[in-house]
């Protein structure tokens, strides 16, 4: 999986049949240092054109033999996500409507000014760029079709990928396992990837945080206990320990295990087997244990707090999960994947979201990690104000501006990304409505629903 290069670098097809049109354009092209591929003809243009093509097109509209729009049909249909920018005699409003519907990205006016039409192009550049990061991204969570490590652990940084090749190395083992990382930054997901990909995967997945349980409750939760083991207790009981039987045992917070409990567990890894409270009758284990604690055992160790037999015995294998800040190039596009989700979840369409809000993101520290870039993602598939964004105390005209693109967006989503019963639902006209979605940067594509 190669990285989507940046904007700037991505050709642009320019199809004109008039030579002088493509000098023209050359040298537009030139001077805003976008690389450019004149064509003569539509055929000539399709030759480039495959899902892979990493840039967009600009095609006059009409030409002898195959036209603009014939060649916006074939561009469409071997990649849907391509822009196709046309550019449309004087006067030919009617016709650049229909291709908007038909999925032209944009028109401009011939004659056209050549800084409007630079700035157009690299706008669809820009979403052309989007759309094949987050291609790879998703190819790269499906990479090797369902395994439950890649499709979980999603990030193209070497650390993550580091983190997925130990991951499968340690699956097919039976190896207990510790994994060491801060809040938020995927230990759960490592440590439910790890048991899917194991051979115990159709066994139960047992999760049990030891920092939720008062230290009374902690042994018989873990352990079980006999009939009569103590005041209360009048049954038989099975811990955790045996509900995850041939499967995996999850000890979230392993670091405030109480010491007593601590000894009884190494004891427990070490026979592979229990004894619940109250027994004589050792219960054999056959199940993989895996620890996590958001701080270095070791500095437990040295505070005393912590068996460093204990300790020993579980960092066989380590695995350590990366702050997001130690890995920001996974940021723009685990958003992506987030913001996805989180739409495919509320029902609610996805925002636009440029390269600059996801430099800025990047950028930011992240101290809730993954958690939080997700909370993010939520807050605005749910249009909740974004807390790096500055207040709405602007013009009110601006806020107008803000208030008039939520509206459309929400008529937009509503219809599925059709046009006619959008602006009827919104009591304008059709011109009105493709205005505004220019004005505001909405592109119907993004609410389709097929
Ligand atoms: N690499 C990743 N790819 C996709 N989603 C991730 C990744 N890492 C974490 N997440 C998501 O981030 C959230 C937090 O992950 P998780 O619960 O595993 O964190 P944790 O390390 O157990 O945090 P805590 O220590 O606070 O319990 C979850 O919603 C999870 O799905
Ligand atoms: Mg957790």
């Amino acid at each position: 999986m190669s990285p989507a290069p940046p904007p700037d670098t991505a050709p642009v097809i320019f199809v004109d049949d008039e030579e002088d049109l493509r000098r023209a354009a050359e040298q537009t092209f030139s001077l805003a240092e976008l690389p450019l591929l004149p064509c003569a003809t539509a055929q000539e243009a399709l030759a480039h054109v495959t899902p892979a093509f990493p840039g967009v097109i600009v095609t006059d509209i009409r030409m002898p033999g195959m036209d603009g729009t014939e060649l916006m049909e074939a561009v469409l249909s071997r990649d849907p996500d391509m822009p196709v920018i046309l550019v449309t005699g004087h006067g030919d409003v009617d016709l650049a409507v229909s291709s908007m519907q038909r999925g032209a990205y944009d028109f401009v006016e011939k004659p056209y000014n050549p800084a409007r039409l630079v700035e157009t192009v690299r706008r669809a550049l820009e979403k052309r760029h989007l759309t094949m990061e987050l291609r790879a991204l998703t190819a790269g969570a499906s990479e090797g079709g369902d395994d439950p490590i890649a499709n979980r652990l999603i990030g193209r940084s070497a650390v993550m990928a580091r983190l997925r090749a130990d991951l499968r190395a340690v699956a097919a083992t039976h190896a207990d396992v510790l994994i060491e990382g801060a809040t938020g930054t995927g230990k759960e997901v490592a440590a439910r990837a790890l048991h899917a990909a194991s051979a115990r995967a159709a066994r139960p997945f047992v999760a049990i945080n030891c920092a939720a349980l008062p230290d009374a409750m902690i042994e018989s939760e873990l352990f079980g206990h006999a009939p009569g083991a103590f005041p209360g207790a009048t049954r038989e009981r099975y811990g955790k320990f045996e509900h995850a039987r041939g499967g995996t045992l999850f000890l979230d917070q392993i670091d405030s295990l109480p010491l007593p409990v601590q000894g009884k567990l190494l004891t427990a890894l070490q026979d592979r087997a229990i004894t619940p409270l109250g027994s004589n009758e050792p219960v054999a284990l056959d199940l993989r244990v895996v620890a996590a604690s958001k701080r270095a055992l070791a500095e437990a160790v040295a505070e005393g707090s912590f068996r460093d037999d204990l300790l020993y015995r579980l960092n066989v294998f380590t695995l350590r999960l990366p702050p997001l800040s130690a890995r920001r190039e996974d940021i723009p596009g685990l958003y992506q994947i987030l913001l996805a989700k989180a739409s495919a979840q509320h029902g609610r369409p996805v925002p636009r979201v440029t390269t600059d809000d996801l430099a800025r993101l990047a950028a930011r520290d992240w101290p809730g990690n993954v958690r939080e870039l997700r909370n993010e993602a939520e807050r605005a598939i749910l249009g909740l104000d974004r807390s790096d964004l500055p207040q709405p105390t602007g013009r009110l005209s601006d806020r107008m501006a803000e208030h008039e693109r939520g509206l459309i967006a929400a008529a937009l989503a509503a219809n599925s990304g059709v046009i006619k019963a959008t602006y009827e639902a919104l009591g304008i006209s059709r011109k009105a409505l493709y205005e505004k979605m220019q004005k505001h940067g909405l592109d119907r594509q993004a609410f389709r629903s097929d």
